[in-house]
């Protein structure tokens, strides 16, 4: 890992592929910030309408063609290298970052997950969550790693499953906590880089 001691302003990227309700929240709370900025969105989905928050912040962004991942990938290591990014923030980014792409950035990523890992790793975490009939769940901010939704965990929130949710209501609450947690744990994380 590259030691950032002594920078003055972390440059952050944020991969979306859909919504982008976290880059809504993450461009809101950074954007009096002057130590850490958001200068680089990425999507791998030209319709994510997280994109258009990008936009409207006049945030650099950018539509990667994934359809031969190992080019997509070289073309946002080459972005990330140019926008002189030093953390990357996977938010909702439904692309499995390669083991390849992870060693040659080799700076932190970071990602949210609306489980409590370690458990309800990978897809459809809500509906697995209601049919086990767990009593909690909640959502999770990890370091990306090759293996999947298993690096060193950074935050989590716990909240209460009630008799009446569904996927739905359940992933609203979730998310009301991932926009508090994601904030959070990036900022905390970044000052002891
Ligand atoms: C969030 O719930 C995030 O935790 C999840 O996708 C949603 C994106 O919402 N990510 C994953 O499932 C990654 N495995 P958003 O686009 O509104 O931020």
């Amino acid at each position: 890992m590259v030691k950032l001691i002594g920078k003055k302003i972390i440059y952050l990227a944020i991969f979306i592929s859909g919504n982008g309700s976290n880059l809504k929240s993450l461009i809101k709370k950074f954007k009096n910030n002057s130590k850490i900025k958001i200068s680089l969105v990425l999507s791998n989905n030209p319709k994510a309408k997280g994109l258009f928050y990008a936009k409207k912040n006049k945030i650099n962004y950018k539509t990667i063609n994934y359809v031969n991942k190992k080019k997509a990938e070289n073309i946002i290591l080459n972005l990330l290298e140019k926008n002189k990014i030093e953390v990357v923030c996977l938010a909702g980014f439904m692309k499995i970052l390669s083991k390849y792409f992870i060693k040659k950035f080799n700076k932190p990523i970071l990602n949210i997950h609306p489980s409590l890992l370690p458990k309800y790793k990978g897809l459809n975490t809500h509906s697995r969550v209601i049919a086990n009939k767990e009593k909690f769940s909640g959502c999770t901010v990890h370091l990306v790693t090759p293996v999947l939704d298993s690096g060193k965990i950074i935050a989590q929130k716990r909240i209460k499953i009630r008799k009446n949710d569904n996927v739905l209501k359940l992933s609203k609450r979730i998310l009301k906590q991932e926009h508090i947690i994601y904030y959070k744990a990036i900022r905390k994380f970044v000052s002891i880089l």
